[in-house]
């Protein structure tokens, strides 16, 4: 290594530790005072408001702005897909909402996420006290992962670990009622043969009874978001479809709002309502799952809609946009798309292209749809 990259690496750690114990500082002050973290909701139906979100990991080589200026809100009741490829920073998103970021190398460095608890108040997740987070953490807001395996206790059956849950939520109920909650919960997730499964073991049971599993465990607690990172990627195509459409239904019966997180935007056609894209660490185009259906506008998305999943057969890259996302260390001013859009003109080597609206929503971050480069391209 040269004299002069040991010098730039050794400069990186300096600045790195010098951000990263800002904000750990900031972390771990004890008694913050509530006037920090209550907030005011830009929309009383939402139920969680991202704003101008930032999260960052001081890495050895650079900064990796995994999550960059990320703005959504999820209305009640509703459900929004979060789409993009792998590494776009969907789950540090979700990470950041549930306070999981790994430090002291990831840090939320800016923005705000409001959420409106169950009691009515309205926080900034970012920013209350750890002790809060776990409280609204798998109490209010639960989570569906990719590999339930990770998730569920060997050593334990299924009615035991769902029925701790529910026992934890409802101190009141007496065991046969948890129980009796357990079954019932089972059987909204599509078992049949519940009470057997009750007394099963986590590796008895195939891949997408165990995501049954799951999403009735993360019911169990009668949450006002639930949120599912890639619920479907571990399982094969077939029972995929069927655990969408068990969401889906579930989604029509209980009244909580979903984060749907997937890089497979064919995977949320029939669920959301609305659908987020993002990439590299941006939103580049959000609105109703009509409008990026039917009439899709960033580059990107439209390249991300015509790229079919391969049937039958499950493939980690399923996109053929070609060209690479550019290194989320030293990312360059002009449209991070640039280097892959066929559609790229002059505007676009300059600044980062700004958020248009297009109407009732519907806002894409490209040249393309700005009012003032009419005629340029
Ligand atoms: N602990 C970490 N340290 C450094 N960089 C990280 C860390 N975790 C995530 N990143 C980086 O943050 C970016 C966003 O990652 P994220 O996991 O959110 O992607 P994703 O959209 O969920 O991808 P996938 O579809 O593969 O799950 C990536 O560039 C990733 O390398
Ligand atoms: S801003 Fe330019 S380069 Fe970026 S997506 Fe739009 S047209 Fe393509
Ligand atoms: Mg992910």
């Amino acid at each position: 290594m040269s004299k002069e990259s040991r010098e730039k690496l050794k400069q990186i750690s300096k600045e790195n530790k010098k951000a990263v114990n800002h904000y750990e500082k900031i972390k771990k002050r004890k008694n913050i005072d509530p006037s920090e973290y209550i907030v005011d909701m830009k929309d009383k139906n939402n139920v969680i408001e991202f704003d101008n979100l930032k999260t960052y990991f001081y890495t050895d080589v650079g900064i990796v702005k995994a999550v960059n200026g990320v703005s959504f809100d999820i209305p009640k009741g509703k459900t929004v897909a979060l789409v993009g490829e792998s590494g776009c920073g969907k789950s540090v998103t979700n990470l950041t909402l549930m306070r999981l970021v790994q430090g002291p190398s990831g840090q939320i460095v800016g923005g705000e996420i409001r959420y409106r608890t169950e009691s009515g108040e309205v926080l900034d997740l970012t920013k209350i006290p750890m002790s809060y987070m776990e409280k609204i953490r798998g109490n209010e807001i639960s989570m569906i992962f990719q590999e339930p395996m990770t998730s569920l206790n060997p050593v334990f059956t299924i009615g035991d670990q769902i029925s701790e849950t529910i026992e934890l939520h409802n101190k009141d109920m007496s065991k046969k009622q948890i129980k009796e909650r357990t079954i019932e919960l089972l059987t909204i997730v599509g078992i049949s043969r519940a009470d057997e499964i009750y007394k099963s073991y986590p590796h008895q049971l195939s891949g997408g009874m165990r995501q049954r599993v799951m999403i009735a465990m993360s019911l169990s607690c009668n949450p006002k978001l639930i949120i599912a990172d890639e619920p479907t990627t571990a399982l094969d195509v077939t029972i995929q479809a069927q655990i969408l459409d068990l969401m889906r239904d579930l989604k029509n019966q209980i009244n909580a709002s979903i984060l749907l997180i997937t890089h497979d935007l064919g995977v949320v056609a029939e669920m959301a309502d609305y659908v987020v894209v993002m990439y590299a660490g941006k939103i580049v185009e959000q609105g109703t799952a009509m409008d990026i259906y039917n009439s899709p506008k960033h580059p990107y998305t439209i390249g991300l809609l015509k790229s079919k999943p391969v049937v039958n057969k499950y493939t980690e890259r399923l996109y053929s946009i070609s060209g690479q996302v550019p290194n989320p260390i030293n990312m360059p001013n002009y449209c991070y798309f640039k280097s892959r859009c066929e559609k790229s003109f002059d505007k676009c080597n300059g600044d980062y292209p700004s958020l248009n609206d297009l109407g009732d929503g519907h806002k894409v971050s490209c040249w393309l749809y700005d009012k003032d480069s009419k005629g340029e391209r």
